[in-house]
């Protein structure tokens, strides 16, 4: 029984049900379960027999005028916008729908979240900013894989309060025994993984029995209802000790409002703290002081200003804020790093494989990110840890992140705002890992970029040449080292310092510890490319033959050096050609199955989308197309 509303009256709905509600306590909930676990009927009795108050669409459109600064009041709301808005900036749907209730005694926001294997990333994403979960087990069958992944993540992701909803208890006879069972056994589990509060409610969805009412199949069950527990739960919200007064103040800056030439405004929702105008606010990470002179709103300047208002606050000094920089108390500011411990779930359909770029969003902001490490990958059933060289759809895995500029953050046990990240896929722009910050590494800290006064331009001076990159991708057998040899040849001759890196010699030495599984062959191109840069910050042109099969790493690769330095040159020659040919016989040994991972037979080739020049080998002969690539040079 969804309500369309035409939009005008919609509003008017929905501001009236703010208001009427504005006193009321609102508990974020997710609901967790596998597909046939009754999920959807509970929802919907929940919806239908209290009251449905607007659907997702409404939702949405309160969402809107709340990002368009009409009222910045319910801080509920401003987080659920900042979900909604990040899912529409990166161009992607998550499945997630978030609905609305309310009872006489407290409002709700349920994230409901599809239970399909495939779909963790939205429950990920509902988890997020959720209080409770509701982890819903089918009576008949227990605690699954699922239940335990979905709780895992639920304990992940921070939320302290699980109702466990043993459903479909009218299909097991009201039994009391199973339902001792599956508590027990989800206690163990909640134990483990350090959920602290657990409450146990047999429910049948379906019929009805202790959802809204009691029910008179279960004398032996003294406990509340379902909907009672949602209403009377007591979630613990005080902010960190640490964190508490004005001097906690975090404040990501969403967006910087400049209406004139006298106004700078940075506005976005206060994370943490507390702010009032005149404290002292240091700009993270710059770490650039001042002070807050005005907190401003749609409905005048405030005098105060608390965890998650929504407000536009201006600084007595002209300093440099960008969006993604975070405003905060300078008396106890949050750390700057820019390498950390984190655990990621992985929602991609791709393995995430060590070395390559992804962006990361945290807060407001985003910036570049590689996963250095993979320390281990959990089992979801055990949280043991596994070893683990990629992670794969589902998977979670504590890693070392290394970012290409400082953030400020806080611990995710601390701050979720601060401390939980995306990742997002760099072709794609689709969201693919999920995770939050343990610890930041103290290397990073530690390590400081030497200032060293002989530059490239000088190396390059003296060597009469400007530095370049020239990089040779194609398949096995393309021509790329053949060629790349003429080149080298011609510059030589041309009295230019050049150096050759060919695949199969650097695999002789630097990497002979690498294979060609997908994340060796990433490690491999990662090393090359850095290999590179230095020989280029040498003053050299450095030609590079590689096969370096995955545009990411190929992208990686060029985003190490300044515009203009990369030369990226595509050897085109179609597999056929290139199997006939056979110089090294590894095609034949390939299709006879002794070669596995093999490019272009069992391992993709993904071909430059633009690349700066394309060599066809069919055509021409390669003295041809070294000249031509000299003259490019030249
Ligand atoms: S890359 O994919 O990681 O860039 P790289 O250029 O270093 O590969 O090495 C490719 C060379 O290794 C090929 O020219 C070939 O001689 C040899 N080789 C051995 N096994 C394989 C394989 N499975 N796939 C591709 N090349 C292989």
């Amino acid at each position: 029984m969804d309500a369309v509303l035409p939009a005008a009256e919609a509003a008017t709905a929905v501001a009236a049900y703010l208001r009427r509600h504005e006193t009321k306590d609102l508990l974020r909930f997710i609901t967790c379960g596998s597909v046939d676990d009754g999920k959807s009927s509970l929802i919907g009795r929940l919806l239908h027999d209290t009251r449905l108050l607007f659907d997702d669409q409404l939702a949405a459109l309160e969402a809107d005028s709340r990002r368009h600064g009409t009222q910045g009041s319910d801080i509920d709301f401003a987080l659920l916008v900042d979900g909604l808005a990040a899912e529409r900036e990166q161009g992607i749907t998550i499945d997630v729908a978030y609905r609305f209730f309310g009872t006489e005694k407290r409002k709700f926001i349920v994230a409901d979240c599809p239970g399909h294997e495939q779909y963790t990333r939205n429950m990920a994403t509902g988890a997020s900013t959720a209080e409770l979960a509701v982890v819903l087990v089918d009576a008949r069958k227990g605690l699954l894989t699922q239940t335990r992944r979905h709780s895992y993540i639920v304990s992940l992701l921070g939320i302290r309060h699980v109702l466990l909803a043993v459903n479909k208890m009218d299909l097991v006879g009201y039994d009391q025994i199973v339902f001792d069972e599956i508590v027990a056994g989800y206690a163990a589990l909640a134990e483990q993984l350090g959920i602290p509060h657990v409450t146990a409610i047999p429910v049948s969805a379906l019929k009805g029995d202790n959802v809204l009412a009691r029910s008179t199949h279960m004398p032996w069950y003294g406990g509340e209802t379902l909907l009672e527990h949602l209403e009377n739960v007591r979630i613990g919200r005080a902010a960190p000790a640490a964190l508490n007064g004005p001097a906690g103040l975090r404040l990501p800056v969403q967006w910087v409002c400049r209406p004139d030439q006298d106004f700078r405004g940075f506005a976005g929702t206060l994370a943490a703290g507390e702010a009032v105008p005149g404290m002292e606010v240091a700009v993270l990470p710059s770490g650039r002081r001042s002070r807050i002179a005005r907190i401003v709103t749609a409905d005048g300047d405030l005098a105060h200003a608390t965890t998650g208002q929504a407000v536009t606050v201006t600084l007595a000094d002209a300093l440099d804020v960008s969006r993604g920089d975070v405003i905060a108390s300078a008396a106890d500011p949050a750390e700057v790093a820019d390498q950390f411990a984190a655990h990621v779930l992985w929602m991609g359909d791709q393995p995430l494989l060590p070395g390559r770029p992804y962006w990361l969003k945290l807060g407001t902001r985003t910036v570049g990110a590689q996963v250095t490490d993979i320390k281990h990958k959990v089992d979801v059933n055990t949280q043991d840890p596994l070893a683990a060289k990629h992670l794969d759809l589902n998977e979670v895995g504590v890693c070392n992140l290394y970012l290409d500029q400082p953030i400020a953050f806080e611990k995710y046990a601390d701050n979720r705002a601060l401390g939980g990240f995306i990742l997002i896929d760099r072709q794609s722009n689709a969201t693919v890992g999920a995770g939050t910050l343990d610890f930041a590494l103290r290397r990073a800290a530690n390590i400081h970029w030497q200032h060293l006064e002989v530059d490239k331009a000088a190396r390059a001076r003296i060597k009469g040449q400007l530095p370049r990159c020239v990089w040779f991708t194609g398949l096995s057998g393309a021509g790329k080292s053949t060629i790349a040899n003429l080149v080298e040849k011609r510059l030589l001759a041309m009295g230019l310092h050049t150096y050759l890196l060919d695949g199969d010699n650097v695999r002789h030495g630097l990497n002979k510890d690498l294979g060609f599984t997908d994340e060796d062959r990433v490690e491999n191109i990662r090393r090359v490319a850095e290999v590179a840069k230095l020989m280029v910050d040498s003053g050299l042109i450095v030609l590079v033959s590689f096969i370096s099969p995955f545009r990411a790493e190929r992208r990686m690769a060029r985003e190490l050096f300044e515009e203009g330095e990369f030369l990226e040159v595509f050897v085109d020659t179609p597999l056929d050609v290139a199997e006939q040919r056979d110089a090294k016989g590894l095609y034949a040994k390939a299709r006879a199955g002794q070669i596995r991972n093999f490019t272009g037979i069992d391992s993709p080739y993904e071909a430059p989308e633009q690349p700066d020049l394309v060599l066809d080998t069919v055509g021409d002969s390669p003295e041809a197309l070294a000249d031509l690539l000299v003259s490019r040079l030249a």
